[in-house]
């Protein structure tokens, strides 16, 4: 499809097809380091060719997305499963529940979406080497798919990294450097790389396709419903990145007219990692000190904190938040009640919705549909459970031992 570029803060656009990353203009005018930064880019689109979108039969997702996706076989990304936890529902008093299990991608997680497009961009544009900087999920995912397509991930990650994550990458075929200093440094370093070297930078927020990405999650939602939406979507957020793609599928959807309103977006935060809802709250962009041990959303000065705040409003949307102990609460919940097993930024969304969930029935009564976004699989950190799940002793092999254990 033929898109341009539009800044977020100053609405300048950009006509052209061609690899960019930020509103130069409003990159020029940053001043502080504790502030959200400005002059994140949007995927605009030709209206007309949206519009011819919505006559298509059997559309899919990834018809929205500014490059063709190639082999889409040989990488395929969605339509991720949507479970019905009738037994959660039915506790919260949620009448219709569901939960978009993105933690079935590829990787195992949602940052397979935009790794994805990322791809197809490089290929398109016939680049080798793509790099990032990551802690996590969108490290792995870069490295899945490019192992997928057979494209180079050069992987900068800050040198005390969990290590589980990095395994993945590294499993991949990634190249992975670990960089003295924080995750700043590491992104900085990959910049220069890909200033020096070439290819692409997958950088979260930074590369505008990795929001982009994001957004088929919601198309593939409202096609998976039948052409029908949620009333409500919790989200969880770190950067902000997920939330700004799930509103720009919709926003997408709208423009094609496909649908006629948005669904109220909600921006799940640990409370110790609440950069976005507090900005949302006080209309202050600052950073705050972040400490969660939901590693994937402990992030302190948001990278697309701005516009997320700006979906949150133009969704009718909120933000709310959980404390850690809620978190990993929900965490074990949605194993023990529903069978799902997602990482602790995962059962975050979760966690927010169910903290919601009286003040749900009373503004919506029981006919509101919740969809609730889980973002990331379980098994890539087991060692959370190291001190808090016991593995009970061996019996001998008789019944009497059996029941001796159970007496
Ligand atoms: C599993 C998972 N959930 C949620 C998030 C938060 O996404 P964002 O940082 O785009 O807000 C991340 C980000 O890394 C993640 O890996």
């Amino acid at each position: 499809m033929r898109f341009w570029y539009e800044c977020n803060d100053c609405h300048e656009t950009y006509n052209t097809d061609t690899i960019m990353y930020r509103c130069p203009k409003c990159q020029k005018t940053e001043s502080s380091d504790s502030e959200f930064s400005k002059g994140n880019l949007i995927v605009r689109f030709e209206k007309d060719d949206l519009k011819r979108l919505s006559a298509m039969q059997d559309l899919c997702a990834q018809d929205f997305l500014p490059y063709d996706i190639p082999d889409i076989a040989c990488y395929p990304v969605g339509p991720t499963p949507l479970v019905y936890p009738k037994r959660l529902g039915h506790y919260y008093g949620l009448n219709s529940l569901s939960f978009k299990l993105d933690s079935a991608l590829l990787s195992g997680s949602f940052k397979d979406r935009a790794s994805q497009l990322v791809a197809a961009q490089a290929i398109a544009h016939n680049e080798h080497v793509i790099t990032l900087a990551s802690t996590g999920n969108a490290g792995a995912a870069m490295s899945c798919a490019g192992a997928a397509y057979g494209l180079d991930v050069v992987l900068f990650v800050p040198e005390k990294a969990p290590v589980n994550k990095l395994m993945q990458s590294i499993l991949y075929g990634a190249t992975v450097v670990p960089v003295r200093g924080t995750y700043d440094d590491a992104f900085a370093l990959s910049i220069a790389y890909t200033d020096k070297f070439g290819g692409i930078n997958r950088n979260t927020a930074y590369n505008p396709m990795t929001i982009e990405g994001k957004k088929t999650v919601s198309i593939e939602l409202f096609l998976q419903l039948g052409k029908a939406l949620p009333d409500i979507i919790y989200v969880p957020v770190g950067d902000g990145c997920i939330f700004a793609g799930v509103y720009k599928g919709f926003y997408d959807l709208r423009e094609a007219g496909l649908i006629d309103k948005i669904p109220h977006l909600v921006c799940v935060q640990s409370d110790s990692s609440h950069a976005i809802s507090q900005a949302w709250r006080t209309r202050k962009f600052e950073s705050v000190k972040a400490t969660t041990q939901a590693d994937s959303i402990n992030v302190s000065l948001p990278a697309n904190g701005r516009m997320a705040v700006r979906y949150i409003d133009e969704s009718n949307g909120w933000a709310i938040e959980v404390s850690d102990s809620e978190l990993f609460d929900a965490q074990r919940e949605l194993a023990k009640e529903s069978g799902i097993f997602v990482e602790p930024a995962a059962a975050c969304a979760w966690a927010g919705a169910r903290k919601d969930a009286p003040d749900l029935r009373r503004r919506f009564k029981s006919n509101c549909t919740v969809c609730v976004l889980l973002t990331g699989i379980g098994f890539k950190d087991m060692a959370v459970f190291d001190k808090t799940v016991r593995m009970p002793a061996p019996i001998d092999n008789s019944i009497e031992a059996m029941t001796n254990r159970f007496s």
